[in-house]
Order: C-alpha cells, then structure tokens, then sequence
C-alpha cells in the first residue's frame, strides 16, 4: 500500500510495508517494536509530550551516579543586580496571554537566571535556591552569572584582560573547585555574553558532559546571526494539515499579528508562550536576530499599526538579545497605504533626496519604538519584485540609497543576490555575479574598490541556484572582496522533504562552509584562509563585519517546527552560524541528547539516522548534481517532464535529458559557468573526469553509458543510487521502530506516521523520475548488479533479475517443485539477508530482507515474493 502525503493529507495512519516482519535485521539496532499499541501500553507521565520546548526540556537526569554528582556541584544560583540594568520596553501594555506558563522578564540576567532555575530545577530533580546577595565567599555549589559590571564574584574571579579576548557574544565559565568543594562562574562582557554562556553551561548537563574541571572560553565567528522568517510561505510548520493554514483563525506564522475569530485578542501586544520559547531557543544558541516577514515583502509592515505590534515583539524578544529587522519592498514609497507621505515613480530616484529621505523617515518611525531595530533585508528585482534595474538603475544603487538613508541610524541593508533575469544569460546560474560582481570591482573616485556602502551586505544563498538538496558552493564566495556578504541558509525545509521528510541539514551546510573556494587575492595567489566559512566569517579576507542568516521553519505547531526532527536543523543553523568550525555530528549527538535522550544506544541510534539522512534524500531526489526536479506546484514531490512560461523554472530545463544523456553543460564547451570559480574549480569542474561525481550533472551533461568510478555505467549507477535512497528510507522506519521502548509515545508514533509517509514519497521522487529518464535513454532499469541486487534458488532453479525498484515479484514454479528459497545469492558480498518468511505451500509468499552498509548509511530492502504454480 502506497500512503503519500498527497493521499494521506495529515491523517495518522500507521501502516508498515511487511506488518510483523520487522524484526531481526542486523541493519536495524536493537530490539523492534512487535505490537502495535505497544506504545499506548508504556504511555509514562510524559507519554504525551507535543515537543513544544524545543531543546529546552530539562528531563531529570536518568543516570544517578551522574545526577549526584551534579547535585553536589549545583546547589545553588547567584546573580548579583539581575534587575539593575532594564531592557528598553515601549509598549506599556505587554503582557502573557492568560494562562501563559511563560513569562515576560525585563533584564537579560533575569532571563539568565529564571533559564537555571527552570533549566537546573528539571535536570536535577529538585527546586535549586536563587541568592542574590552572595556574602564575602561564594558557597560551595554556586553557580554564579554576570559581568563584571554587575557581579562582585564576577570581578573578584574573572580579569578583564580575560573577559576582553571573547568580545562582545562571547563568555567564559570556569570551574573554581577543589574536589567537590567549589563553584563555577559564567562572565561576560554583556549581559547577553553571560546569557550565552548560561545556555552553554545547561546544555552541559543536558548532554552529560562534566561540569568541575571547566575553563572554557568562547566567542562566534560570525557577528549577526539572523533568522529570516518566511511567515506566509514555506512555511511547514503551521498548526494545520493543510500546510500553512493555522487554527483558531489564526494564520500559521509563530508570531501573531491579525488575531481574528476565535483567536481574537490573542495577537501583539499579547505574548503568547511560544514566541518565548523561540526566544530563548535562539538564544540558547547564539543567534541575535530576526526578520520577522517574507521577503516578497508586504508593506503593510511599515504601517504605524504594525510597526505598534512589531515593538511589542521586539520588547518581549530584546532580553534575549534577539533584534528585530523587516523585509521591505523597493517601491514601497509609492504605496497609497502611506499616504500622505508617499512618493510617485519619477521620485523613486536613488541619487534623489526624496527616496532616501521616505527611507530614512520609514526607519526613525520604526527607530522610534524599536531603537535597536537592525534594518532592512531587500529582495530587489527578484521574481516580479520591484528593483532599481525597473528605473534604470542597478543594485548598487538601489542598495547604496536605502543604505545611506538608514546608516545615520546605525542600520543595515541586508540586499538579496537571488535574480536571475533571463536577459542577462542564457544559463540562470551565472546572472548573480554578472549582476553583482562588477559592482563589487568598480574602482572608486577615492581609490579603492567597491561601489557598495559599509552598511550594505549582500545576502547570498550557499549555491547558485535555490537550496537545492546538493548544490556547488556559489561563486561569488571569494569574488566579492570588496563587499560585506551575508550566507544564507534555508533552515525551512522547502525542497528538503517539508514536513514530512527527515532530513537533518548540518552535514549540507558543513559541507558548504567546508568547500575549499581556492580564493586567491589580486595578485592571483592563494589564501591561506580560503573555506567557504573563512570568506563568510571575514578572516579570508580581512572583513570585519559578518553575518549568517537562516530562513526559518518556525511556526504554530504544537512543536513549532512541523516535523520534530526539523528542530534539529534550526538548532544545528544555530551552533554552525556560531561557529561554522564544527562537526554537524556532534551537533546531532547533542541535540538527541537535549531532545530525545541520554540512553547511548539511543543517541548512537538517531544521530546515525540523522547523519545519512541528507545524502538519502539527495539520492532519491537529485543524485550526482542533477538540480531542481520539482513539481512546481508545492516543491514536494517531483515532475521532471514539468515545461513552464519559463524556462529557467522547468525541471527540463535542468535535466536536459535526451537520448544521449543528462545534465546541464556548464563547462567551456556549455554554458561555461564554470569559469565564475577561482581557477582550480573552475578547472576541476569544468572537466568530467575530475569533477565530484556528486557534482557530475551540475557541470556536465552525462553519456548514459559513460563508466562511472565504480565501474558501473552512469544509467545503472544512476538508477541503483535513486533506489539506495529509498532503501535508506526503508532502513530508518524500521530502525525508528526499535526505538519505541525508549521514546515518548506521542512524539514516537508522530514520527513513525512520518517516516511511512517518507519512505513511499521517496519511492515516488524514484519512480516518477527513473521512468521519465527511461525514455530518453531507452535502457530497462538494472537488476543484478546493484548493492542490494540478488538472486535466489527457489526448486533447484537460481532466479534473479529482480528490480530492486519494484516492490513485490511474481515467481512461477513448475509443477512439482518445492516453494522453498534454499538459496539467496547477494551480488554484493558485504550484503547480509535473512529469510524473513518462506511460503509452505503454492500460491505463497516469501520474503528476504537485505541490508548492507553503504557510503551514507545502512540500506535495506525487502524482496517480497509471490509464489505461484505454472499452470499445466
Ligand atoms: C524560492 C522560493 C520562493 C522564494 C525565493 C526567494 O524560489 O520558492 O518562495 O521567494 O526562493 O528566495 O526569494
């Protein structure tokens, strides 16, 4: 049975593919679920858990050798002056919606302090006092947060020669013990510092690391770490089933601003509990801003109402140190909503007075009510959105304009690289830099280079064309040494699966910011420093202003993210922003950890599942560099034969399948994209025999029979790397499975549903796609060569040819002969099966579970087949 997202449209309805035949498989860890209702059985206190604290959830720690330990490291809290220093507030009128269990603090040390009683008083299982006066001395088991500024012990203990190499975000906590006598300190230089550092330090004992020896310093790479919240579309994770729809009349955005209906009365200035959960997620794991509308802007967020509730979000968000910025349109002046003070298209002048004088008065309304309000993040000449280019002018100008008119006030531009004007060349992914790139070397009347303004960044999305699921890095990464540039990410999983796939995004994005752009500087030698993080960061090219911005999943849902598994990707977009450095491994053990559970087999056992999860998604999606395949209705599910009014939007423009092959020539013999990289990429793409394989299609187009590195022809290799992507599918769902015993039962079968709804939607991304490639290449899928490929003796006879894509096979035996399998021969030898069932009699059925370990991950399949007699 087939269940789709499509058919199944958010019903629960948990079918397994071989009901009762799960178990015993060595792919899948552990025990398996045999009942069904099993989970209802083990319902705990918390079976019922919707998952709508996020990270933040502070379960009792499980193992009591470590709980007494903690205990006798934690009794108590110390935060001197935590109501001194009072966070602006505008609106007078804010408050919790009734029956909030959040609550509206006025100081960041407040919120400090209330995240380790909450945080310390869950782990430990017991209330953890709060003292604000610490006496001369602080007692054994303190855990004391501040600045200098606000905090004795702080000054006592930390130096400012310290406290000075961590910066502004940074902080330090040390461990001043002796045995188990002592205390520990977490410093900042701000407030917001010793919040991270509060963050950093619960996140310790919600991973089980040790908490006495600790001398740790830290501070991010990069300086705004945004999120960029698309409240009206692509956005999973509204509280219906209808995708972004809400209930109660409210629409599925996390923040509310049209309360209607039922949910009258509900929308700012009323705080509702989640958006302080989302706050303090955020801040929990650095980031420190947010742009709170789509950037196919709607004006109306400029309006004095808006900008009323705006404020009251910014109040209850600013002590966590999260600062609030809109999207804005370009011809915005011109909207009647402003009237009187509207400008008409002539005044639209970017050198004139008038455009940037309606800017910079839009922005002191806004700075009036929202005085640390970060600025503006334009999508200019970008789908149908109004741009410079419409007057004549180009984006630096446009950009320059809106910059000048809001850097008195301290703000910033944060201007979109994503055009793509179809006159500017015939191949959509090299129009960015031609439109961006001479901007960025124009030499200027002073000397140097660069037309853009200090206060502009050019936001670029990490691959050139649009958060595919495997891009090449994009090219301006290194091209634009002149200009501040901002990477975006997209956290919301729009061709990732949406809600309804597991897809954890860390080893994407690690994968980009670990690209290797081989910049190299004027004189055409190669940076020292030169990673794709480097450039983003500011240390390859010596800029000091940097910023990372995640286009986020946040929604209404009971667990604010859709699928339970996407809070793992805004959590993850949260330490890599931090600090690019690090392994999206760890970051999946840690998030497990704080999510699901301690239980090592269970930590090994998700965090396993998580990490092939991306590349399986690539290889029943898009396998090696093949690009946007979706049906352009949803960007779900696929349509590779899709022709749309442009052709830069239709899959076939991407594939360009025909009977010699597929994939887009970019090389010098094509479109020569390829020559926007530094030279050693441009060289190792541009050639098909040095190019990653991962790449291929991204940069050339593939002869169906060309040899592969594994030997194989590209048409087989292609065709069995679309199914191990399912395969991989069909590996996690059985593996969720074993984990019921050690998961609550809600979030259990939620995503069990899920990944049932997974596992046939992959089938159909393969299905739809190799059947449409078929008639190009004229080729009948492979069968016995691939990684789960076999045959089997049935009656004395070896059968095989069994497409690894079909899922189930008819075998005809003679008259006379045994129903039995007697043999199964694995083309691969690293291939374990088992005979799961066996037919006693004809017609039967039998099946035979083969698994293997692979590049990315575990792979299973299940052969089921149906055994008949010939007829005589
Ligand atoms: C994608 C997405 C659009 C979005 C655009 C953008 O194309 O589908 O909804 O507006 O990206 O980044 O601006």
């Amino acid at each position: 049975m087939i269940i789709s997202r499509r058919t199944l449209l958010g019903a629960v309805v948990p079918v397994t593919a071989a009901t009762g035949l799960v178990a015993g498989t060595g792919a899948a860890a552990g025990a398996v679920g045999r009942e069904e209702g099993a989970a209802a059985l083990r319902t705990t206190a918390d079976g019922d858990y919707d998952g709508s604290d996020l990270w933040l959830r502070y379960v009792p720690v499980g193992d009591p050798g470590l709980l007494r330990k903690y205990r006798e490291s934690v009794t108590a809290v110390i935060v001197e002056n935590a109501g001194r220093k009072k966070v602006h507030r505008h609106t007078p009128n804010l408050s919790m919606a009734p029956g909030s269990t959040e609550k509206l603090v006025q100081t960041t040390l407040e919120a400090a302090r209330d995240e380790l009683v909450r945080g310390l008083g869950g782990l430990l299982d017991r209330a953890v006092p709060v003292k604000t006066d610490p006496g001369d001395k602080p007692s054994d088991g303190a855990v004391i947060v501040g600045t200098r500024d606000s905090s004795r012990i702080v000054r006592q203990h930390i130096s400012a020669d310290d406290l000075t190499s961590v910066g502004d975000d940074g902080y330090l906590i040390r461990s001043f013990f002796r045995g188990t006598q002592g205390f520990t300190v977490i410093a900042g230089n701000t407030e917001v510092g010793a919040l991270y550092g509060t963050f950093a330090f619960l996140r310790r004992l919600q991973t089980h690391k040790s908490i006495t020896r600790l001398d740790i310093s830290e501070s991010p790479r990069v300086r705004h770490r945004h999120l960029n919240n698309w409240e009206t579309v692509r956005l999973y994770a509204g509280n219906n089933a209808s995708g972004t729809g809400g209930l109660n009349g409210e629409n599925g955005t996390i923040f509310n601003f049209t309360g209607t209906g039922e949910s009258a009365g509900r929308n700012l200035p009323v705080i509702l509990d989640r958006y302080i959960v989302a706050a303090r997620a955020m801040a929990s794991v650095g980031m420190n801003g947010i742009t709170i509308n789509l950037v196919n802007a709607d004006n109306v967020y400029l309006t004095p109402e808006y900008i009323a509730q705006e404020a009251a979000l910014a109040d209850a968000l600013r002590p966590y140190g999260i600062k609030l910025a809109l999207s804005i349109n370009y011809t915005a002046p011109t909207d009647p909503r402003f009237a009187p003070d509207t400008l008409t298209n002539e005044q639209l002048d970017p050198h004139g007075e008038e455009f940037r004088g309606w800017w910079n008065r839009r922005a002191r309304l806004l700075q009036a009510s929202i005085p640390d309000f970060t600025g503006f993040t334009v999508k200019a000449n970008s789908e149908g959105q109004p741009g410079p280019q419409d007057f004549g002018d180009d984006h630096g100008d446009g950009a320059n304009a809106i910059a000048a008119a809001v850097a008195p006030l301290g703000m910033k531009i944060y201007w979109r690289t994503f055009v793509y004007n179809a006159d500017v060349d015939e191949d959509r992914l090299k129009r960015a830099y031609l439109e961006f790139g001479y901007i960025n070397d124009e030499r200027q009347p002073d000397g140097t280079r660069g037309r853009f303004l200090d206060n502009v960044f050019l936001q670029t999305k990490n691959g050139p064309l649009d958060f595919q699921a495997r891009e090449p890095i994009h090219p301006m990464f290194g091209r634009m040494e002149h200009t501040n540039q901002a990477l975006e990410l997209q956290i919301t999983q729009e061709y990732t699966g949406q809600d309804e796939m597991l897809c954890y995004l860390g080893p994407m994005w690690e994968e980009a910011l670990k690209t290797d752009t081989y910049a190299r500087d004027e004189r055409g030698r190669l940076l020292d420093k030169r990673l794709m993080g480097h450039i983003v960061d500011g240390t390859a090219q010596g800029h000091s202003d940097t910023a990372i911005v995640g286009v986020a999943n946040l929604g209404n849902a009971d667990n604010l993210t859709g699928h339970h598994f996407s809070q793992a990707n805004l959590f993850a977009f949260g330490r890599q922003s931090w600090d690019w450095t690090l392994d999206s491994a760890d970051i999946a053990a840690d998030w497990v950890r704080m999510t699901w559970s301690n239980r090592k087999n269970v930590v090994g056992t998700i965090v396993k599942m998580m990490m092939g999860s991306w590349e399986a998604l690539v290889s029943y999606q898009t396998p090696f560099g093949m690009a946007h395949q979706f049906r352009s209705s949803d960007h779900y599910g696929p349509n590779p034969a899709e022709r749309l009014a442009r052709d830069d939007w239709s899959p076939v423009y991407y594939n360009k399948a025909d009977s010699i092959g597929l994939g887009y020539d970019r090389s010098s013999t094509g479109s020569d994209f390829t020559a926007q990289y530094f030279p050693t990429l441009a060289a190792r793409y541009g050639d098909i025999d040095t190019v990653p394989e991962n790449l291929l299609m991204w940069f050339h187009h593939v002869r169906w029979d060309r040899r592969m590195r594994s030997g194989r022809i590209f048409w087989d290799e292609l065709v069995y790397r679309y199914q191990m992507g399912v395969q991989y599918v069909t590996w996690m769902r059985l593996t969720w499975d074993s984990l019921q015993p050690s998961i609550d039962a809600r979030r259990f079968s939620e995503v069990k549903t899920k990944l049932t709804i997974h596992e046939a939607d992959a089938g159909d991304w393969r299905d739809t796609c190799v059947n449409y490639w078929k008639e190009f290449s004229g080729r009948d899928n492979p069968a016995d060569n691939g990684p789960l490929s076999i045959k089997i003796v049935v009656g004395g006879r070896t059968i095989g040819a069994f497409d690894p894509s079909a899922s189930s096979y008819r075998i005809t035996l003679p008259a006379g002969a045994s129903p039995k399998i007697t043999k199964v021969i694995p083309a691969d030898r690293a291939t374990r099966y088992e005979i799961l069932s066996q037919a006693d009699d004809v017609p039967g059925q039998a099946i035979v579970r083969v698994a293997k370990e692979d590049f990315f991950g575990p792979i299973v399949k299940d052969y089921v087949f149906v055994i008949e007699r010939a007829h005589p």
